[in-house]
């Protein structure tokens, strides 16, 4: 992970010396390095943990990550990002836009290096990406079911990066293609219940201890798991809490209310239940390798995603 960070100072340099300061602005402000590990750990499943290749791998996720972030936040309107202001808030959405475009220009020149095989990975990956992103301003169809159309959003835009990081890892580590397919499978699961973990913290985090403003999603109107769980209550009790979320959230004393309520609403509970039971579907798949300590950590690895706390 310390030569990954070194790597990535590197490529989001820019000839362009404002350019460097704009892409280095988020990239230095912090950030889990949540993919770039799990494509180190994959990897170690295989015969060759060591290649160079890994470590490109585990910058290019990372890199693309990082420039939806910038193009996330201005979709968002997000103020916070990494404890530090977004690049949107710091400058303005030209600037956070172009300096998204310039880190997955980056991430791409930087696959080409890893061969045709991982620029089609990644190209699929941007697409599932930037389906999903879009399909969440979308509000589902009048025969589709609102649960899937939002599990569909998640799988894109967070389950298909976090899913191609276990892929690279797996492919370039030296895996077979049955490991190869059963981690891929694994980060896709782990990948989209890192998002509804993400999405449970957005409203229960009181303090913006994740770097974030919390209850972004539901000012924005952005639907996630707790909320389409309450939504489908017939209790009476929970007419109020329908109601606000019905109603125009960027009224801080309405969110206020609805936030409350919502902490409050078995919901939570629920949507958390879900996340643990997707991590033990992810588990079972690992059961391809021999156990040992890399199955171990990827086993660890599923559970920290399904109760992290930031
Ligand atoms: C944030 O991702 C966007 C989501 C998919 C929830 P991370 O939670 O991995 O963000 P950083 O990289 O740690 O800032
Ligand atoms: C992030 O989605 C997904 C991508 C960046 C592609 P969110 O909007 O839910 O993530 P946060 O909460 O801003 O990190
Ligand atoms: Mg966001
Ligand atoms: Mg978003």
């Amino acid at each position: 992970m310390a030569r990954v960070e070194v790597a990535l100072v590197e490529h989001a340099r820019s000839r362009a010396g404002f350019v460097t300061e704009a892409a280095s602005h988020l990239l230095s402000a912090g950030g889990k390095r949540f993919r770039p590990l799990l494509v180190l750990l994959a990897a170690e499943a295989g015969s060759h943990p060591d290649a160079p290749e890994v470590i490109t791998a585990a910058c290019v996720v990372e890199l693309t990550h990082l420039a939806s972030l910038y193009h996330d936040d201005v979709m968002d309107e997000a103020a916070l990002r990494r404890g530090a202001d977004s690049a949107n808030a710091r400058w303005d959405n030209h600037v956070a836009i172009l300096t998204g475009d310039f880190l997955f220009s980056k991430s791409s020149e930087l696959t080409a290096d890893l061969g045709p095989e991982a620029v089609r990975i990644q190209a699929q990956t941007f697409t599932a990406l930037v389906e999903g992103q879009i399909l969440e301003t979308v509000a589902p169809g009048p025969d589709e079911d609102a649960l899937a159309h939002h599990l569909d959003v998640v799988s894109g835009k967070t389950g298909a990066l976090i899913a191609t990081s276990a892929r690279y890892g797996a492919l370039f580590g030296g895996t077979t293609p049955e490991v190869q397919q059963a981690l891929t499978e694994y980060g896709t699961i782990v990948g989209s219940a890192f998002q509804l973990s993400d999405d449970i913290l957005d409203i229960a985090s009181e303090s913006t201890e994740s770097g974030k403003t919390p209850g972004t999603d539901l000012r924005e109107g952005v639907p996630t798991l707790p909320v389409l769980i309450a939504r489908a209550s017939t209790d009476p009790g929970d007419a109020r809490l329908l109601e606000l979320l019905d109603a125009d959230l960027t009224d801080d004393r309405l969110h206020a209310e609805a936030l409350a309520l919502l902490r409050a609403h078995p919901a939570m509970e629920q949507a958390r239940q879900y996340v643990v039971g997707e991590a033990a579907r992810a588990k079972a798949l690992l059961a391809v390798l021999p156990p040992g300590p890399v199955r171990q950590a990827l086993e660890a690895f599923a559970d920290v995603v399904a109760v992290r706390s930031s």
